[in-house]
């Protein structure tokens, strides 16, 4: 069954609640959320008070933009907050769900900006690249953390690897939307199964960033086919399996002592803390690595909800912090040999 919404955005057709989801999640996130639930439905399924952060493209770099987005009142993402920010990067975000309108893309001019939810640079900057390293992106469509991640660094072998056809097509154009083509040529993109690259290009990589598939809350609550969603309801329990796989997977891509980062974009504990829980408990060769200091020092943007872990974060959507969801884990290759 579905609802319509209260607030239709201007000029668009209001989206719709599909209820078999907001219920499934009703009973699932208010265990395991306990108040703050209350707040972050009313901000899932408030589409007009979501907020999109502003990513400037250092490739086409827009000074006069910037000019105007200081005027009107967007501030800069994390300024001096993180240990590892590189200044290249520049993220600008509005209190206000103002939205600015997405570019096209004309053939030789590069985007100036990527409009996306800023939570979403979190795993980005908790992957700490430097310029020179090997880095995976090992679920890589539609590209924004592989732009994102050319933001901070210029890696000296960038692999972005995507199961999906349809979606390595928008992968490959989002690529060349923002980045120059000489850099363009240095990036291997493949259409790989994640689960397979582990045992095809073993001890490769110095970090490796596994964007999970999830259940994806946002997009999943506006789901047009109620028959479709109630599917993805049972279907859901699988997830953490495959999550598991591409981790494995990622870890033998991974070099000893080197980083990996998890993410997704869903609040179910099962796709979160368990899946690294699982991981930790399996492998004697990773370590989880503390970043409980991002959630200090970033708290005047995001609302984080408790996780229990030291090694893993959770953005949860607040109101005027309209970020996330989105779970973060760190961890290390240990330099001895482990499972
Ligand atoms: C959360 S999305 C990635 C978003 C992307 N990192 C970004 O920031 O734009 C997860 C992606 O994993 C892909 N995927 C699903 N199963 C996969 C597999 N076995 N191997 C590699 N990618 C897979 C999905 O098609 C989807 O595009």
């Amino acid at each position: 069954m579905l609802t319509r919404l209260k607030a239709p955005r201007e000029g668009k057709l209001a989206k719709q609640i599909c209820k078999v989801v907001l219920d499934h999640f009703e009973k699932q996130y208010s265990k395991e959320l306990g108040d703050a639930w209350d707040t972050v439905r009313d901000i899932l399924t408030s589409p007009s008070c979501w907020q999109y952060a502003v990513l400037l493209n250092r490739f086409n770099y827009p000074f006069e933009l910037e000019k105007d987005l200081h005027l009107k009142g967007y501030h800069k993402l994390f300024q001096g907050s993180l240990p590892y920010y590189p200044k290249s990067m520049k993220c600008y975000l509005s209190k206000t769900p103002d939205r600015m309108t997405s570019e096209r893309y004309q053939i030789g001019n590069l985007k100036r900006y990527y409009l996306l939810n800023a939570a979403s640079l979190l795993p980005v900057l908790a992957l700490e690249v430097q310029d020179g390293e090997k880095v995976l992106d090992l679920c890589a469509a539609p590209g924004g953390k592989s732009v994102a991640l050319l933001q901070c660094a210029y890696p000296g072998y960038l692999h972005c690897n995507e199961y999906d056809s349809l979606r390595l097509r928008w992968l490959k154009q989002t690529l060349e939307s923002f980045i120059p083509q000489p850099l363009i040529n240095t990036i291997k993109v493949s259409e790989l199964d994640g689960r397979d690259m582990g045992e095809s290009q073993p001890e490769s990589f110095d970090k490796v960033l596994v964007d999970a598939p999830c259940s994806n809350d946002r997009s999943w609550l506006f789901s047009s086919d109620s028959q479709k969603a109630a599917c993805m309801i049972s279907q859901r329990r699988n997830l953490p399996v495959l999550q598991i796989e591409l981790l494995r997977s990622a870890i033998k891509a991974l070099r000893p002592g080197g980083l990996l980062v998890y993410s997704t974009c869903t609040l179910s504990k099962a796709e979160n803390q368990d899946v690294i829980s699982e991981i930790l408990n399996s492998h004697s060769n990773i370590m989880p690595v503390d970043i409980k200091g991002i959630t200090r020092t970033c708290s005047q943007d995001f609302t984080f909800a408790p996780t229990g872990q030291e090694c893993g974060l959770l953005v949860i959507p607040d109101k005027g912090k309209a970020w996330g969801p989105m779970y973060v884990a760190k961890l290390k290759k240990s330099w001895s040999m482990g499972k």
